[in-house]
């Protein structure tokens, strides 16, 4: 049987710590074939073909670059994607890992070019720009998987499957909180994820939103956001702290505070975590996750070298960690390789079987509901536009019309 190729579009953070990992890992594997990777310039993919980490995991492997290394690694091509997507025969894979406002223009060129896609989080800026790319994805019988990581750590799937067999009741009242570490605010957060464009809740906070349904099935219906308004450090303005307030569609509210603030120097790489309030019958119930710390404690004998690390740390092998397995290289393990390598795996078994048995696979995958699918989480990009409209507002509330394809507006 052949394998599939696959294709990356963007060659920044994510696809260092989790995209390209994984796909290694598949490769050793011998489960998909050639890596391809298109970044806007020659000098992301030379940063990331020299990467330590990724060099000393997988020994041996490589990825073809667009553009290639030999060129000035400074010329812009931000067009040449399109070529190497249309370049690929049909049923192949496309990874989507760039900027969250080019993603729809990638996902229409590779929908386009007949190939099935696994896309970063957020799928596209509107819901009309989604419903686009499900009717498209139909007709051609294209996977279309949005990578929220966070549904593939076993604390989420076990929720759920306890959640819908009924052990909590139904969902009242929640708190969520997701700060990255204040030295964000010096990487290229401050070009672009300023107040025109973006804040700290549509960045960060649409995971717990994503969650509270993937556990309970429940849909937000309105959203009202405070953002404080602050300066990078090139002078930029960003809401770089924000509370949110979600109103769902049993009448539960979830409260979600967002901040590129938390103090670099306490162990952790961010601090995050869950809490949901239910009631049954006669007696209330909890949920309770702590997705920070998760139980261990490292103290070094000197600080270890990379962005953001401490002294004193309390690490977690759940996202994403390297192990040695007795080589060559490293194994990587946790929920951001076991959620890539599921949209991946669901991409193949669609592959180029018939189309009718395509859409019914597709329909599996929107029914299901463990791969976020555009068709089953219109609900996030209209969260997202409803939130923009509400923190651009002074924190009014933007109440959520499921559609189709939905649409937001200020109460
Ligand atoms: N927790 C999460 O789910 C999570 C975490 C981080 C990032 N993301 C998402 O991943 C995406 C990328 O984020 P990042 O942090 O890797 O960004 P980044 O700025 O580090 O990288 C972006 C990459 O896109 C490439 N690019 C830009 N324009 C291009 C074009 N026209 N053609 C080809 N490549 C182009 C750039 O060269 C760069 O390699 C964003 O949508 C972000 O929201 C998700």
């Amino acid at each position: 049987m052949s394998v599939p190729q696959v294709t990356i579009v963007g060659g920044g953070m994510i696809t260092h710590d989790q995209i390209l990992p994984t796909l290694y890992q598949m490769q050793r594997q011998g489960r998909i074939g050639e890596i391809n990777i298109c970044a806007l310039k020659g000098r992301f993919l030379k940063e990331l073909a020299d990467a330590e980490t990724l060099t000393r995991a997988f020994p041996g492997q490589s990825f073809r670059a667009w553009p290639d290394l030999q060129g000035d690694l400074d010329k812009p091509y931000p067009d040449l994607f399109k070529e190497v997507v249309r370049g690929m025969a049909p049923h192949n894979v496309v990874v989507v890992a760039v900027p969250d406002q080019l993603h729809y223009g990638v996902i229409k060129t590779a929908l386009d070019a007949d190939q099935h896609v696994c896309s970063v989080k957020p799928l596209v800026l509107t819901a009309h720009e989604g419903a686009v790319i499900e009717e498209e994805a139909y007709q051609r019988g294209l996977v279309v998987g949005i990578e929220y990581h966070k549904r593939f750590d076993d604390r989420s799937l076990l929720a759920r499957r306890r959640y819908r067999e009924g052990l909590f009741g139904e969902f009242k009242l929640g708190t969520a909180a997701l700060l990255e570490k204040w030295y964000y605010r010096h990487s290229n957060f401050q070009n672009w994820c300023t107040v025109e464009n973006s804040d700290a809740f549509a960045y960060i906070g649409c995971h717990y939103v994503d969650l509270v349904h993937f556990i309970t099935g429940l849909l937000p219906v309105a959203v009202s956001v405070y953002g404080i308004r602050d300066r990078y450090p090139n002078g930029n303005e960003g809401f770089l702290w924000t509370d949110a307030r979600v109103i769902w569609n049993n009448g539960a509210c979830l409260n979600v505070q967002n901040a590129l603030g938390f103090p670099d120097d306490a162990p952790g790489t961010n601090t995050q975590g869950l809490t949901m309030y239910c009631a049954g019958q006669e007696k209330g119930a909890l949920i309770f996750h702590s997705d920070q710390y998760r139980g261990m404690k490292y103290c070094y004998t000197e600080r270890p070298t990379g962005a953001g690390t401490t002294v004193y740390a309390e690490p977690s092998t759940d996202y994403f960690q390297y192990l040695d397995l007795g080589g060559p290289g490293l194994i990587p393990v946790g929920y951001g390789y076991r959620s890539v390598e599921h949209i991946v795996n669901n991409c193949i078994r669609a592959g180029s079987q018939p189309l009718d048995e395509r859409r019914r696979i597709l329909k599996e995958f929107d029914d299901t509901g463990v791969m976020a699918t555009p068709a089953n989480s219109r609900f996030n990009e209209l969260v997202m536009e409803a939130g923009r409209l509400s923190i651009l507002n002074g924190g009014r509330e933007a109440v959520i019309d499921y559609g189709p394809p939905g649409a937001v507006r200020l109460r």
